[in-house]
This record gives C-alpha cells, structure tokens and sequence, in this order.
C-alpha cells in the first residue's frame, strides 16, 4: 500500500526567495516582463487599497508631470493624478509594507547576478496613481529612454472586479523587437514588473472606470552615478539631484 501523500500546507509563508526563483529571475530573463498575482495576504492587499482610496479622496493627488511637453497638456499624454509616497507617512503603513515587500523581492532576484549585470542600490518612491475614469489612459512611452538610472519598474494594481471590456485601463506592453502585444489588465493584488528601458515601450488604454496603481522604480548604481554626474556636468552644479524620481515623464 502506498504512503498517502501529504496534506498541502493550508498556508504558504510568504517567501521573497520563493517569488525571486520562480516568478521572477525566469520570466525577466526571458521576457523582461513579469506577472505576479496574488503578491500580498489578503488582508494587507485590503489595507493598501484603503490607504490609496483614503489618499484620492483627502485631495493628495496632483496630475501627473511631464518634463519636455510644453505646449500639449499634460493630461493628453498622461490622464492620471498622483501621489509620491515614502511609505512612513501617517496613513501609509500598509503602503510601507507593500514597498518593503516589493524591496525584498527585487533585492532576492538581482542578488548574485541574477538579473545580469545590474547592481541595484536604490529606488524611487512609491508613485501612487489614480486614473479617474474619464477615458484617459498614457500615451505608448518609454519609462527611461535616455539612461536616467532607472533600470527595474514594478507596478503594483489595485483594482477589483476590474472588466477590460467594460473599463478598459489594459496595459500593454510591446517588447522591442518582438512582433507581440502584453496584455495586463490591472488587477486587484497583482504585481507586474518589467525593465524600464527601451525594451519595453507601454501604453495604458483609456480608463473607464477609477483606476489604481502603485510604482517604485529601482535604480541601477552605475547608470545612476553616471547620470547624475551628466546632470551636474549640463547644469553646473554640485551634488543636485537629478530630478527624475519625482518630476520626470515616466
Ligand atoms: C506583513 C506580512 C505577508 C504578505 O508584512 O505583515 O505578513 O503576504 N506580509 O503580505
Ligand atoms: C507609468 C505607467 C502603467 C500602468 O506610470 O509610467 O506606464 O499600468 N503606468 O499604470
Ligand atoms: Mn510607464
């Protein structure tokens, strides 16, 4: 008679080793795009949506920024409001946890070359945003053309019951050099990370329907140094920042 086989363990520890080798590390090297459903524990997923429908409705949003357009308005490229949240703020525990979480996933996979060369050794804010659902969306772009440091963009949804063909709000992601379409839609608890370079040029398809995410951008320690100090050499100046984290088209 054959042993039974083991009862499955009725809960998983949420493990940042388990999502680096199995979801991540593979599906960057091969496709430099990935998807994670189900990131969280439910109940801080629940918590993190609180805080950013909390944030929508206290008025915290502002449109989000464009560096170059000067004479299109802004919401024609980008039609979403957004917040820059550091994850210590009152109200934003949950989103806290969410970045740290997020941290130790991307730090899990970069680890001992395996995401290639790049050494990661920071990262932006959160970037939360809001498309209202009056049919914008973002204009296909690229989040770093030009080798602004940015090497790594996670986009965390927050969407429930999210319908693409009644809401709309897909992102779509066409790799370079690929005759294929990404199609994410922006669901609830879903975690979606990609490089930022020119591999990946994205659009987000006109929403419908209140649309939330949450982006942290790591950067790259070379590409980083060397971009601020071309900053520095264009401007002049010592030691500013280069403003990209907070003010740039993304
Ligand atoms: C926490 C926690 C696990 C998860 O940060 O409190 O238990 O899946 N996280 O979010
Ligand atoms: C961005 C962006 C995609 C999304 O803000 O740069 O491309 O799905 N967002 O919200
Ligand atoms: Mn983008």
């Amino acid at each position: 008679v054959e042993a039974p086989a083991p009862a499955p363990a009725l809960t998983t520890e949420w493990s940042p080793e388990r999502i680096a080798q199995q979801y991540i590390i593979p599906c960057m090297r091969h496709y430099g795009i990935c998807v994670k459903d189900s990131f969280l524990r439910a109940e801080l997923a629940e918590r993190v949506l609180g805080e950013v429908e909390t944030l929508s409705q206290s008025g915290k949003f502002r449109g989000g920024q464009l560096v170059s357009q000067r004479t299109i308005p802004s919401r024609n490229i980008r039609g979403d409001q957004i917040a820059w949240v550091e994850g210590q703020e009152p109200g934003c525990v949950g989103i806290g946890a969410l970045m740290a979480h997020i941290d130790q996933a991307v730090m899990y996979s970069a680890v001992n070359g395996q995401l290639g060369d790049y050494v990661i050794n920071g990262r932006t804010k959160a970037m939360v945003a809001c498309y209202p659902g009056n049919g914008t969306g973002y204009v296909r772009h690229v989040d770093n053309p030009n080798g602004d440091g940015r090497c790594i963009t996670c986009i965390y949804y927050l969407n429930k019951n999210w319908d693409v063909k009644v809401h709309g709000g897909l992102l779509q992601i066409y790799p370079e050099g690929r005759a294929v379409v990404a199609n994410i839609e922006p669901l609830f608890n879903r975690l979606l990370i990609f490089w930022s370079d020119r591999r990946n040029p994205h659009e987000v398809r006109p929403a419908y329907a209140t649309r939330y995410a949450i982006t942290v951008w790591y950067f790259d320690a070379k590409e980083r140094a060397d971009a601020k100090e071309k900053y520095r050499l264009a401007t002049g100046q010592k030691g500013v920042q280069v403003p990209v984290t907070q003010s740039n088209k993304t």
